[in-house]
């Protein structure tokens, strides 16, 4: 879904030292979750205001990651839960997510949290290439998400 010469120039060191600089804005801290297992931090998710002037949502989830061993353990609800906690904390009480169209199980992942499929756009990477997204939107995350059937 992304290039391999984009994933190849991807290093521990420089993403480390932009989480660095991310984290230390005081703001982005308070909506920035990781999920341990044995100490080990096993994934994060981070989210904040929505970042196109959407009329419709005003929080986003900007990213959310699993390592592929912690994933189908309930790690990613308890993510977005908390992440959608922490707006409904500061007032924002809607929230949406943009994903790679092809990403069918984070699609599917989204769906089953009772996201809504918004629209499809193009987005330039910032890297010399660019991938298609769709959107996907909880118009009210106050009292959770989709609850469990
Ligand atoms: C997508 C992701 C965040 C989901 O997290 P997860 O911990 O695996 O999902 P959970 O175990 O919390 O699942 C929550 C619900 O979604 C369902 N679900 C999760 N992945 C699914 C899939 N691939 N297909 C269908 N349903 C899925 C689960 O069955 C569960 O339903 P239930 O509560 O009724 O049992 C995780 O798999 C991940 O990090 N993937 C790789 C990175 C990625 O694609 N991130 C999204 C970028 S936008």
């Amino acid at each position: 879904m992304v290039p391999d010469d984009y994933l190849d120039g991807m290093t521990a060191e420089d993403h480390g030292r932009r989480w660095a600089r991310l984290l230390a804005q005081g703001d982005n801290l308070a909506l920035t979750f990781v999920v341990e297992e044995a100490g080990r931090v096993v994934g994060f998710a981070m989210g904040g205001a929505e970042r196109e002037g959407d009329p419709r949502f005003q929080g986003e989830l900007y990213a959310i990651y699993l390592l592929q061993e912690a994933q189908r353990r309930g790690h990613g609800r308890a993510l977005v839960e908390a992440v959608a906690d922490a707006l409904v904390r500061r007032g924002v009480t809607s929230m949406l997510v943009w994903v790679l169209r092809d990403n069918l199980a984070a699609r599917a992942f989204y769906e089953r949290m009772g996201g809504v499929f918004l629209r499809e756009h193009d987005l330039d990477f910032g890297a010399g290439f660019r991938v298609r997204e769709v959107s996907y939107g909880w118009d009210d995350v106050r009292g959770g998400l989709a609850q469990r059937c």
